[in-house]
């Protein structure tokens, strides 16, 4: 068997975590061991009856399906023929029961203005917004790009789209201009939503000027939808600029919700890949539905006097998935904060817990890493007994964070539940169920039922424990993306050409003997920094479009906050000085091009990039010089050696 070069099995962490004792009676937890046995039973035997089962009991469909499943590799169909609406789902079947007047969501604003919208409200709401899209004459089908704030109105209009069966494409109110544009165009979008701006670490920043930017020159755009939130001057181009409030007024609060076939794309999200350009990844209703409703059942033992907390932006794949979609088909309250972690002071998450009651919270390593700096006294100061179970997501989580979190936030008695998964699987894929797994700290340890992951060598064959090899899933689930958008040539190359029939994560990792899997991260050209997917493509593309580069070349390097942060390697044209204030352009050049969270953190000058006989980047080579250890690797096809000296500083 062929070993897999790379990625080695580093990590050795053998302390075990019983699920907790309050999880571990009988009747304690949703998923408790006697009906997780029966669904693993069930899943190994076939996954599809498996599925089924979740599909019957977490969903209302307007009509049955006609099949399970129709796979024709590399492309799913999941409950052939069914009709559902995700906006029912989520809304409506709860107002028609007790649930009307419970709380969907519990907003609080940076500024520490609060909203609370029962059940009913947010549907009446959703209703009239799904009016005002149609009074803007979108149907079905048409996309519509949301550039907005956490705000309720972003989770209002989104879920008015998905009434209307318009797919939405949400981009992170941290994108550029041009970012924006990009996607906007890709998507073909023809209605933007947007805010005229929302408040982050103490001030306002704006949104409608960028979305303007983005939409000069032809950009297909006819529409654009304001929220008055930061009360900021806007300039409203007549004809096509709205005020929310203005059309809201307007708008009736009865809408029905349309019909649509399972495979009716629900949305479109970007997400970085290995070329500069950003793939947009398909959902689609019914199977997507399914997966996120019933793993957040499962894994966060939901229930209906929870107050479920998931930190994270909607503008990405958590957000849309475990802060509104399979929260609220749940009939779980879902707390949203638009703004920083530290503001106004390094406690407000753990105010905002306290003042809550928040039960269930879900959050990042690289936050929780931050919380370790900023020191034990903060959540000290707060009531977090409230707290039952703590979710982790984005990266793989050091063991000290794990225990620190379990210790300090968990109070020692809540589960952590450590969730791997991605943009592309639509929901969490390798995560532990809290009343019955041994949790292993780093380790995201089972799939879940129904979800056949594997460790695979370069022909497809597992790889035994302990030795690393590539993450793979072996079989098609139902929250799987069903393409990138617009690009069918690139969803089979990227995902499905290494093993035919096989989907490739892109990460790498190894089980232990137990069966638990430990996650190594990516092994392509895509690093995760702060839990966010970056291409260093596109790092490298917005760096060279600068008038005084020749080269460059991007790479991460390991960071103890941020998991990876940024060096850029670049060479400048010839006769231009190599310095401070060019190292500030083309970080302003990044933060134009892309956003703030591409900036690089390092930059270093060199008067050549090691490349190979071919041509090719050594980015191998990079990597270590970027993170101060010695060269390891075959340099011998290096064309100037006097490169890797300077770039070493050995030359200093
Ligand atoms: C990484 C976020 C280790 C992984 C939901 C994956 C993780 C990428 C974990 C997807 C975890 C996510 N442990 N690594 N629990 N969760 N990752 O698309 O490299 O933003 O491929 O989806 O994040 O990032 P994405």
């Amino acid at each position: 068997m062929k070993r897999v070069p790379d990625i080695e099995s580093l990590l050795r962490e053998s302390r075990v975590f019983k699920p907790p004792a309050a999880f571990m009676q009988p009747r304690a937890a949703n998923w408790n061991r006697k009906t997780a046995r029966e669904q693993q039973k069930l899943a190994a035997q076939s996954p599809e009856r498996f599925w089924a089962k979740m599909a019957r009991e977490h969903i209302h469909w307007f009509t049955p399906w006609r099949k399970v499943l129709d796979w024709k590799p590399p492309f799913a169909k999941w409950f052939v023929g069914a009709r559902t609406n995700v906006s029912y789902n989520c809304l409506d079947r709860h107002v028609e029961g007790w649930r009307r007047n419970k709380a969907a969501i519990l907003w609080e604003g940076e500024p520490g203005d609060t909203r609370t919208l029962t059940f009913g409200e947010l549907h009446r709401q959703v209703c009239r917004f799904a009016n005002v899209l149609k009074g803007l004459g979108v149907k079905r089908g048409d996309r519509v790009a949301l550039y907005m704030p956490m705000i309720p109105e972003l989770a209002i209009a989104m879920l008015a789209c998905t009434r209307i069966g318009a797919p939405h494409s949400i981009v992170f109110g941290g994108f550029s201009a041009e970012a924006l544009r990009e996607r906007i165009s890709d998507a073909g979008a023809r209605v933007v939503v947007t805010a005229d701006g929302g408040y982050r670490r103490g001030e306002a920043f704006p949104l409608k000027p960028t979305v303007d930017r983005a939409c000069a020159g032809a950009s297909g755009v006819e529409s654009v939808v304001v929220v008055k939130r930061s009360g900021e001057p806007m300039p409203m181009r007549k004809g096509r600029d709205h005020w929310w409030h203005e059309l809201m007024a307007e708008a009736s609060s009865r809408c029905a919700p349309a019909k649509l076939d399972a495979e009716h794309p629900l949305f479109i999200l970007y997400t970085s890949g290995t070329t500069g350009k950003p793939k947009g990844i398909l959902h689609t209703t019914g199977g997507y539905l399914t997966h996120v409703t019933t793993t957040a059942k499962a894994l966060f033992d939901l229930r209906d006097e929870d107050v479920y907390w998931c930190t994270a932006d909607i503008g990405w794949i958590t957000g849309h998935s475990y802060v509104i979609y399979g929260i609220l088909a749940n009939g779980t309250t879902t707390l949203m904060y638009e703004g920083a972690p530290t503001t106004p002071g390094p406690d407000r998450f753990w105010s905002i817990i306290e003042r809550h009651g928040v039960s269930i919270f879900y959050t990042a390593p690289t936050a929780i890493r931050t919380f370790i700096r900023l020191g034990d006294e903060h959540p000290k100061r707060h009531d977090l007994t409230s707290l039952r179970l703590l979710g982790t997501v984005g990266e793989p989580i050091n063991p000290e964070a794990w225990t620190w979190y379990h210790r300090v936030i968990g109070g020692r008695r809540c589960p952590i539940v450590d969730t791997w998964w991605q943009t592309e699987t639509g929901g969490i894929m390798i995560a532990p169920l809290p009343a019955v797994t041994d949790t292993r700290p780093g380790s995201a340890t089972h799939p879940f039922p129904g979800i056949d992951a594997a460790v695979l060598d370069d022909d497809g064959a597992p790889v035994a424990p302990p030795d690393g090899g590539f993450l793979a899933i072996r079989k098609p689930w139902p929250g799987m993306l069903r393409g990138i958008w617009g690009d069918r040539k690139r969803f089979r190359e990227t995902y499905w050409s290494k093993w035919k029939g096989l989907y490739f994560t892109g990460d790498g990792a190894h089980q232990d003997k137990s069966g638990n899997f430990w996650i190594m991260g990516r092994i392509d050209d895509v690093m995760n920094v702060s839990g966010h997917r970056i291409g260093t493509m596109e790092v490298e593309s917005a760096l060279v479009s600068h008038r005084d580069v020749a080269e460059a070349a991007v790479v991460g390097r390991p960071d103890e906050v941020t998991g990876t942060a940024i060096v850029a390697f670049v060479t400048p044209r010839a006769g231009i000085a190599a310095g401070p204030a060019l190292a500030d352009a083309l970080r302003a050049q990044v933060t134009r091009q892309i956003g703030a969270i591409a900036r690089p953190r390092d930059i270093r000058f060199t008067d050549a990039l090691p490349k190979t006989r071919s041509a090719k980047i050594m980015r191998r080579l990079l990597r270590d010089i970027a993170a101060g250890r010695e060269a390891v690797g075959d340099t011998t096809t290096l064309e100037d050696y006097t490169v890797l000296a300077k770039l070493r500083g050995d030359e200093d």
